[in-house]
């Protein structure tokens, strides 16, 4: 597997690709790869005849005191789990090769960027939008490949992507969760024992609240219920717990489907989020 760090020799190393290989599959990254992303991985290789993973721990999409500086970085491990999964190409990008000097673009994405982490993460999403189409522009795939775990995101991309004109499909693929039903994430690394213990509370009350919505229970009521019963749990803030429309992120007061329920709440210094399905 290459490792590519400029823009010059990607250009090059992606035209032999394609000189053999048809459909090629992106799956960008921040790195700190578990099994969540290795998933991503292995459906953008069932699916296509090539697969490029770029690793870029994106400082645009971190607001003041988030953990940019502290955000997991191990290049060397997941560049040897990438090869061992048989990825063609590893695009991992200085900073200069994404933003550089002078770079006075921001691609930003109203609508499905409000609220939710969009709310409690100002500009959030704008990083997001900008960094995702340059590792467009600049792989131009035939499919580009999201978990459903950053559910937001996914919708911001897919809009941008439609906004934009970027042809290629936008693959969403389930959440990969621990067996204790929490989803898997870099930031879960930061979780001390006890506190790994504590956030299985996550997902469990969001399935609860999610079943009781389903059994045309009180949104409001259960969702008041499901926050303090997180805050008794171990979380000490929760920035939203909301029912919104599964396509658009409207906000949802009376259930119909398709309905998701997403989350995020603060354990000790880690902020952690999740999403499910309503039926
Ligand atoms: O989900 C992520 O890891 C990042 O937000 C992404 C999509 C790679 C953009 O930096």
């Amino acid at each position: 597997m290459q490792i590519i760090r400029e823009f010059g020799p990607l250009r090059d190393a992606l035209k032999n690709v394609r000189q053999t290989k048809n459909i090629l599959g992106l799956v960008p990254t921040m790195g700190a790869l578990h099994a969540g992303h290795m998933h991503l991985v292995e459906t953008a290789m069932s699916r296509c005849d090539a697969v490029i993973v770029s690793i870029f721990v994106n400082p645009t999409q971190f607001g003041a005191g988030e953990d940019l500086d502290a955000y997991p970085r191990k290049e060397a491990e997941d560049a040897a789990l990438l090869e061992a999964a048989g990825v063609d190409l590893l695009w991992a990008p200085t900073v200069d090769q994404i933003y550089p000097e002078g770079f006075a673009t921001n691609v930003s994405v109203s609508g499905v960027s409000a609220g939710l982490c969009g709310g409690s993460r100002p500009g959030h999403f704008d990083g997001v939008a900008t960094v995702v189409a340059k590792l467009f522009n600049q792989v131009r795939p035939e499919a580009a490949f999201f978990g459903e775990k950053d559910y937001q995101q996914l919708a911001v991309i897919r809009r941008m992507a439609r906004d934009l004109d970027f042809t290629h499909d936008i693959i969403g693929v389930p959440t990969v969760r621990d067996t204790d039903g929490l989803a898997l994430s870099s930031r879960n690394a930061y979780l001390t024992p006890q506190q790994r213990g504590q956030a299985v509370a996550l997902p469990e009350t969001m399935q609860a609240a999610a079943g009781a919505i389903g059994n045309g229970g009180d949104i409001a009521a259960i969702l008041d219920a499901a926050k303090a019963k997180l805050l008794v749990s171990g979380f000490h803030k929760v920035d939203y717990l909301e029912l919104r429309n599964a396509d658009t992120l409207e906000n949802m007061t009376v259930f119909a489907n398709p309905a998701r329920l997403l989350a995020a709440a603060h354990i000790g210094s880690t902020r952690l989020i999740d999403n499910i399905a309503v039926a």
